[in-house]
């Protein structure tokens, strides 16, 4: 049970989360769906942030919860009220965040490309940190904070060289990558040299961000300890010391029973523990440690609903047979499997079964081969249309990355509490689709000078 949100049941092949039966959900809201337990999502954010505070004391800082795993106004108003930090990094998060009136100084603002307009509004803001990636943006946050005469607070982003033992897209600081500023090569030194000279930024500390979907504290141990070496030659430099270090997310959850993730308090004691020895091994003092976890927190709260619409028997080249599954949705609300081969568990919500299992497939209904929800599954051969299979653990990067991918409309997402369901985020309709296409007049983009030239 341990993949599943914490209020789930299942009682005769009934399965309920937030005391309402999957199957009725799905009957009342249709399908494909996510579904999300709200006591769940609650529980785990204020886990974070009270674990953060436990096992730093005093040198706690924010946990941020990484917007990008899931967001909407309802999630931001439940992270301000737990207490939490939100990392956005586009405007559109940033556009949830105040739709939300989310605290301006508990928002930190991320990305390696953020556009003029981008930092302008979180300045206007009055965002707490901006994380800078680049020595472009060193002058752009500079420029953009000094016309406005703000004096903006800001930790540039280091890449510490660690190899996180993760899938190579969701890796982030190793060297060969697009984020941040190498520890090894030199830069992050540079970095820090460019960023002291403005009078328009207050340079606050240093952030890294290792990969997710780890499981292993090592790599986060590792990587704080590269930062506080630089934050001691800072100190050594300048002879001050900079108030703070933010650890980036990254941590791992259960998706199938073999993964075995570590807690927040087991993760977040080793980590104190590392920061501790390090900051007295390079004497200086232990600065106020954030965190930014996103999947940790809303991964395991939500759950898709499926409906079954086809089936089919496959031989392959072998002799032996594989059953495929066609469901309803597939790789546009949840495009992990194509591309991070991600594995899911499943569960028939609708009806017990005890027929043998066979070899199986869950299949979504894209025109594409590689739309698939679980590449290789059990599932009992008596599925037939009309069954409904759910999927646990979709809550990160499940609805956040969800595309129109064949025109298909977005699921919605279904809070549900004590045996109530209501819809935070509506489905999208074809409607919402076509709205997008408009018939407008040509605007004309060329200028002629001369009779023939153009300008
Ligand atoms: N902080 C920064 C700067 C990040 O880039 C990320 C994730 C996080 C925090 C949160 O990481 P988490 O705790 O959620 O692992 N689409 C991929 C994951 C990409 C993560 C991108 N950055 C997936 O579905 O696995």
């Amino acid at each position: 049970m341990k993949i599943w949100p914490q209020t789930t049941t299942r009682v005769d092949g009934v399965i309920s989360v937030g005391g309402c039966s999957l199957a009725e959900i799905a009957r009342h809201f249709g399908t494909p769906i996510f579904v999300l337990d709200e006591l769940d999502f609650k529980t785990r954010a204020s886990t974070w942030q009270e674990s953060l505070n436990r096992n730093f004391g005093e040198n706690s800082g924010l946990a941020y919860y990484a917007a990008k795993a899931f967001i909407s106004k309802e999630i931001a108003g439940w992270i301000a009220q737990a207490g939490l930090g939100l990392d956005v990094c586009t405007g559109g998060e940033l556009a949830v965040a105040k739709a939300a009136e989310f605290p301006a100084e508990r928002i930190e603002l991320h990305g390696n490309n953020k556009s003029e307009s981008e930092i302008s509004d979180a300045i206007d803001y009055r965002v707490g940190t901006i994380v800078i990636d680049s020595l472009q943006e060193i002058e752009r946050v500079a420029r953009i904070a000094h016309n406005k005469g703000v004096v903006q607070k800001v930790l540039l982003r280091l890449t510490p060289g660690v190899e996180a033992h993760t899938h190579e897209a969701i890796s982030t600081a190793h060297e060969d990558v697009k984020f941040g500023f190498s520890i090894a090569s030199g830069a992050a030194w540079d970095a820090v040299l460019a960023t002291v000279k403005h009078e328009s930024l207050k340079l606050a500390g240093f952030h890294a961000h290792i990969g997710s979907q780890i499981f292993a504290a090592d790599a986060f141990v590792t990587s704080a300890g590269r930062l506080i070496e630089v934050m001691a030659r800072y100190k050594k430099e300048f002879g001050v010391e900079l108030p703070e270090l933010d650890l980036g997310g990254g941590y791992g959850i259960a998706y199938v029973e073999g993964d075995d993730p570590i807690s927040a308090d087991v993760a977040l004691s080793k980590l104190a523990a590392a920061v501790n020895q390090e900051c007295e091994r390079n004497e200086i003092n232990v600065p106020k440690i954030s965190i930014e976890p996103g999947r940790a927190i809303v991964g395991p709260s939500m759950v898709t609903v499926y409906e079954v619409g086809t089936t089919k028997e496959v031989t392959l080249e072998d002799g032996s047979t594989r059953w495929y599954v066609s469901v309803d949705g597939g790789m546009s609300d949840n495009m992990r499997t194509a591309l991070y081969d991600a594995e899911y568990s499943v569960w028939l919500t609708n009806r017990v079964s005890d027929s043998k299992t066979r070899a199986s497939r869950i299949v979504g209904k894209h025109c594409e081969t590689g739309d698939i929800v679980i590449k290789d599954v059990q599932l009992p051969s008596d599925i037939v249309p009309g069954d409904l299979l759910a999927t646990p653990a979709t809550g990160a990067y499940g609805r956040s990355m969800a595309s129109n991918y064949n025109h298909m409309t977005r699921p919605p997402v279904v809070a549900v509490v004590n045996g109530t369901a209501r819809t935070i985020i509506r489905r999208e309709t074809h409607q919402d689709l076509l709205a997008l296409e408009v018939k407008e007049a040509p605007v004309s983009l060329t200028t002629i000078t001369k009779s023939g030239d153009q300008a």
